[in-house]
C-alpha cells in the first residue's frame, strides 16, 4: 500500500466537478490499494484506504466487518449509526414504506408538489432560482407527506429545514434550527403516538410504538428528513446543471417518456451526489489480497467506481442518458444501501420532464463557468441555479 497522498471530500476534479480527480482513475489502475488522506467536516482530516473499482467498492459495503459505527457520531434511531442485528431490526420496521409499489403510489402527490413548484418559478419570472424554488421546496414537501407534517405546519417546517441544512449559514443559526426541528419532531412523535397517522411516522408506530423510544421515533423522522432532503435537492440541482450543458441530452428527458427512467440512471451514474461513502474495519479484511487491520478507515469512490463497469467498450466519462446498461452504485450497497431510493427515483422521473416540458426553452441566466458547485460537501449539488426561458 502506498502513503497517503490527500484528496479533497467528494475526490472531484477542479475543472469539471461530475469526475473524480486523477489520483482516483490513477487509484483504479493500480494493483495496491492506496491510502489517501480525506478532509471531513464531522471528523477533522483522517487517513484511509480508498477503493475506486466497482467490483471492490461492492464487496467493501456488503462486507460484515467494515461497520459505520465510527465513521459518524452516533444518533438513536438513525439506520447510519448501527450495524449488525441492531441495524436489521430497526431498518426491518421502515422498509415496507419504501417499496416501489409504495413510490408509485406517491406519484400523483409528488406531480401535485412539482406542478405548484413551476407555478413559483414561473411566477418569480427569468433569473429564479431553481435550488430555492424547484430543487429544495420538491422534497421538502414529499417529506412531510411521509412523515405526516401538517398542511398548516409545512411553510415553517419547509422555511426552518432550509436554513436547519443549509451549510452556508452561521454554525450559531443552524444548532439553533436544528434544535427547534428535533422539538419539533418531539411533537410530531407525540401527536403520532395519540393517533398515529397514515405516513410512514403514523406506521411505524402503530405497528412497532412498543419496541422504540420516543428519541428513536424522532431520530427516525430526523433521519428520513436529512437523507431524504440533502441529497434529492442536491442531485436535482447537479442534473439540471449537466442537462443544461448538454442540450442534446436535455431533448430526449422532454421530449421522450419512454427514456427518462433510463435518462435518471444515467443522471445518477454521472453525477454521484454522496461521492463517498466511509466505512472502519472491526477486524482484519483482505480486499483483492491485500490485508486492511482492524480499526482502520475505508473510503468506497462512489464516483470513480460508477466510471468503472468492468466494460472497455462504454465511454462511461460521456453522459448519455440512451445508454443501455446503466449500473452504478450511488444508492450504495450492501446493508446500509439507501432506503429511499425508489422514493429518489420517482421525484427525479417526475421533477426532470415537468420542468424542461414547462420551460422548453430553458437555458443558464449565468455564464456556465460560474456555477458555485458543492464540491467540498457530504452531498455534491449546485449551490444556486440562476434560469433564464
Ligand atoms: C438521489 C437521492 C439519494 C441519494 C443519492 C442517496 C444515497 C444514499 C446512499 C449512497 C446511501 C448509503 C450510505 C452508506 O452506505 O454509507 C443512502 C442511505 C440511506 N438513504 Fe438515501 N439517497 C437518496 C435519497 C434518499 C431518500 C429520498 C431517502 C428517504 C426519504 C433516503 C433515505 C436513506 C436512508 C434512511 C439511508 C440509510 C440506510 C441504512 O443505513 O440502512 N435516501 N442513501
Amino acid at each position: 500500500m502506498t502513503e497517503a497522498t490527500e484528496i479533497p471530500i467528494g475526490g472531484r476534479a477542479a475543472a469539471c466537478p461530475f469526475a473524480p480527480v486523477a489520483e482516483l482513475y490513477e487509484a483504479q489502475k493500480d494493483d495496491a490499494l492506496r491510502r489517501v488522506s480525506v478532509p471531513s467536516p464531522m471528523l477533522g482530516a483522517f487517513d484511509a484506504v480508498v477503493v475506486t473499482r466497482y467490483e471492490d467498492v461492492k464487496s467493501v459495503l456488503a462486507d460484515d466487518h467494515l461497520r459505520m459505527g465510527g465513521s459518524m457520531p452516533y444518533q438513536a434511531g438513525n439506520l447510519l449509526s448501527y450495524d449488525g442485528p441492531e441495524h436489521t431490526r430497526l431498518r426491518r420496521m421502515l422498509t415496507g414504506s419504501f417499496t416501489t409499489k409504495r413510490a408509485r403510489e406517491l406519484r400523483p402527490q409528488i406531480a401535485g408538489v412539482v406542478d405548484s413548484a413551476l407555478d413559483a418559478v414561473a411566477a418569480a419570472g427569468p433569473g429564479a432560482d431553481l435550488v430555492q424554488l424547484f430543487c429544495t421546496p420538491i422534497p421538502t414537501l414529499v417529506i412531510c407527506e411521509l412523515l405526516g407534517v401538517p398542511y398548516a405546519d409545512r411553510e415553517e417546517f419547509q422555511q426552518r429545514t432550509v436554513v436547519a441544512l443549509d451549510f452556508s449559514s452561521s454554525r450559531e443559526v443552524q444548532m439553533q434550527k436544528a434544535a427547534e426541528m428535533e422539538a419539533y419532531m418531539a411533537g410530531l412523535v407525540a401527536r403520532h403516538r395519540e393517533e398515529p397517522g397514515d405516513n410512514v411516522l403514523g406506521r411505524v408506530v402503530r405497528e412497532f410504538g412498543d419496541q422504540l423510544t420516543d428519541s428513536e421515533l424522532a431520530g427516525i423522522g430526523n433521519m428520513l428528513l436529512i437523507a431524504g432532503h440533502e441529497t434529492i435537492a442536491n442531485t436535482l440541482s447537479a442534473a439540471i446543471a449537466l442537462l443544461l450543458q448538454h442540450p442534446d441530452q436535455l431533448a430526449v428527458v422532454r421530449d421522450d417518456p419512454e427514456a427518462v427512467d433510463g435518462a435518471v440512471e444515467e443522471l445518477l451514474r454521472y453525477c454521484a451526489p454522496a461521492a463517498i461513502l466511509p466505512r472502519q474495519a472491526s477486524g482484519n479484511i483482505c480486499v483483492r489480497d491485500q490485508e486492511i487491520k482492524e480499526g482502520e478507515r475505508v473510503v468506497a469512490s462512489v464516483l470513480a467506481a460508477n466510471r468503472d463497469l468492468g466494460d472497455a467498450d462504454q465511454d462511461l466519462d460521456r453522459l448519455d442518458v440512451r445508454r443501455p446498461v446503466q449500473r452504478h452504485l450511488t444508492f450504495g450497497f450492501g446493508p446500509h444501501q439507501c432506503l429511499g431510493q425508489q422514493l429518489a427515483r420517482m421525484e427525479l422521473r417526475v421533477a426532470l420532464p415537468a420542468l424542461f416540458a414547462r420551460f422548453p426553452d430553458l437555458r443558464l441566466a449565468v455564464p456556465q463557468e460560474e456555477l458555485d458547485y458543492r464540491t467540498n460537501a457530504l452531498v455534491f449539488g449546485v449551490n444556486s441555479l440562476p434560469v433564464a426561458w
